[in-house]
Order: structure tokens, then sequence, then C-alpha cells
């Protein structure tokens, strides 16, 4: 796991061309941290959406190559981010292979619950290639580049390309390199955390206002202390036990909040969260 997020000063993307394919949400939040950080010229990243009003609005916003052609977007590009819906992939990528180099291509996708294995076999069907694929997890605080990714490689991903792969998700937070059967895992915890999360943060804002707070300001004391709890264990490296403990003076008040809180069950609530979420992710697709 990387500490920080490390933004090189030359490009690592040198002269490549990127082709976002179905540059919705994700495939947006992409482009514009690859050009915030740096990483991309506008001139390299192009990207392709269903409806030409959304095109022109990429393009607008962003200055980028945006069009409704897949394979015109796609033609020649060295790295493929497929950001189309899942049910989506394997058809788009069908549609586009035929376009990409055949040497060094690398198609990237996000496409929840989709399997390298499939996408590496479309590529190979149709372009003759490596096949290299990388799949991706993200998550919504990708939008505000504070994103968590997790990639999962194709067996036949350089390292060269597994680099590619990790900077591109690097301009929008932090990024892991898990095994593929983790992807499940992945999706229940930091894709699916922000919802448990924001609960969290909502209960939290609602004890602050049963207790007097406005509830503007209870909102956001829940919302920046979920921050700082968050980065201090990335940034300490101290088990979040050993952080609890520093925080609870014996016979003081917070003892009395955490045995409320072990009473209402939160750990198990919490665990049985993630671990309902990662086996629904285990059924939306066969892979
Ligand atoms: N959002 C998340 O938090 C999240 C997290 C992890 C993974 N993902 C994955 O990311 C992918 C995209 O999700 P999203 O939330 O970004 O969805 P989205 O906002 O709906 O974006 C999908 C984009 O695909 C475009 N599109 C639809 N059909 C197309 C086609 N045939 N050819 C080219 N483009 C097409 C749409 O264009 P129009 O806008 O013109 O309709 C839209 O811009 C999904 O596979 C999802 O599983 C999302």
């Amino acid at each position: 796991m990387q500490k920080k997020k490390t933004e090189p000063s030359v490009s690592p993307f040198g002269g490549n061309k990127i082709a976002i394919i179905g540059c919705g949400t994700i495939g947006e939040a992409l482009a514009r941290g690859m050009l915030a950080a740096g990483f991309a010229q506008v001139g390299q990243v192009q990207a392709s959406t269903r409806t030409p009003e959304r095109a022109q609005k990429l393009h607008r916003s962003l200055g980028i190559v945006a069009g409704t052609d897949n394979r015109r977007i796609a033609e020649g590009a060295d790295v493929v981010v497929l950001a189309v819906k899942p049910p989506l992939a394997l058809t788009v990528l069908d549609e586009i292979a035929g376009e990409l180099p055949a040497r060094q291509a690398m198609v990237v996708s996000v496409a929840a619950a989709i399997g390298t294995a499939p996408l590496e076999q479309a590529l190979e069907r149709r372009n003759g290639s490596f096949g290299a694929v990388v799949r991706a997890m993200p998550n919504t605080p990708a939008l505000i580049a504070t994103g968590m990714t997790a990639l999962a490689l194709g067996r036949k991903v350089s390292h060269a390309q597994a680099e590619l792969a990790r900077h591109l998700f690097l301009s929008i937070g932090r990024t892991v390199i898990v095994e593929e059967r983790h992807m499940d895992a992945v999706t229940g915890l930091s894709a699916s955390g922000p919802a448990f999360i924001y609960m969290v943060v909502e209960s939290l804002a609602e004890g602050g206002v049963r207790v007097g707070l406005p509830r503007e300001l209870a909102l956001e004391l829940a919302a920046q202390t979920v921050v700082g709890a968050g980065a201090m264990v990335l940034e300490t490296g101290e088990h979040p036990a050993k952080l609890k403990d520093a925080v609870t003076t014996p016979a003081g008040c917070t003892v009395d909040g955490l045995l409320e809180l072990e009473e209402g069950g939160l750990r198990v609530a919490l665990i049985k969260a993630v671990c309902r979420a990662a086996m629904r992710a285990g059924q939306l697709v066969s892979r």
C-alpha cells in the first residue's frame, strides 16, 4: 500500500493516447484527475459517450476530444479505460478491440464484477493482441480525488503497464494492487464502504443534534472526525485499537460512548455489512 499519493514530475504516460470509453461519472473523474495531476496532457486524452450532449459537455469542460463513435475514439489508443456499465462492457470491448495497436494496448476496466478473463478473451479474439487487461475497483470519493482503488492485473500485463494503471488511479486517490480473487471483498469493503460511513456520519451528527448542536455544525464535526480518524490510521500506521485507547481516558466520557457502541452491536453490524456486500458482489455478473 502506498503511504502517499506520488506525483512524478515526468508524465508516466509519455505520449501515449488514452481513450476513456463510456466517460460518465467515473470516467470523467479519471480524466479530470489525470489532467489536474499533470499525468497526461489534454491532447492525449479522448472520451466517448452514448449521447452527443454528454460528449459536448466533456469537450467544453475539459477541452478533450469527445464523441459518440467508440471506434474512432479508441483508434490507436495505448491505454483504454473501459468505463461503461457492466452489462455493456464485453459488447463495447468487442466493438473497439480491432482498433487497438496489437502489441502494446492495455485495457483498464472499471466495470464491476467483470473478470479479467472474459475481457482478455474478447481482446485476443478481435485483435490477436497480448490481451493486457487490468480490472479496477474505485469508489465514489474518487470524484474529489480521495478515492481508494484496488487493481487486479490480468495474466498478460507487463510491469510497465501495471505502473501505468497504478498512476492512472493515483490521480484520483490511493491505489493498491490485489489478487483478483479479492475483488468481491474489495467491492464489499471500499466500494460499498462510503455508503456505510455516510450512515455513520449521519448518525454521529444526529447524536450531536440530540445534545443540542445546530444540525449543520453537527454534520461538519461528524464528517471531519471521520476524515481525521481515517487519516490517523493511514498516516501513523498504528492499529485502530491503539488509537482508540489513546482517546479513552480511564473513567472519562469516551469509554461510556464505547460501551454504548458495543451494546448496540456496531462492530458486528459493520462486519456483517461488508460480508453481505461482498457476497452480493460475487453474484452480480457471472464471470
Ligand atoms: N460510480 C461508482 O462509484 C463506481 C465505482 C466502481 C466502479 N464503477 C463502475 O464504473 C462503470 C461506470 O459507472 P459510472 O457510475 O461512471 O456510470 P455512468 O455515470 O452512467 O457512466 C456511463 C457512461 O457510459 C456511457 N455509455 C453508455 N452506453 C455507451 C456506449 N454504448 N458506448 C459508449 N459509452 C456509453 C454513458 O453515456 P451518456 O452519459 O451519454 O449516457 C455514460 O457517460 C460501471 O461499470 C461501474 O460498475 C462505478
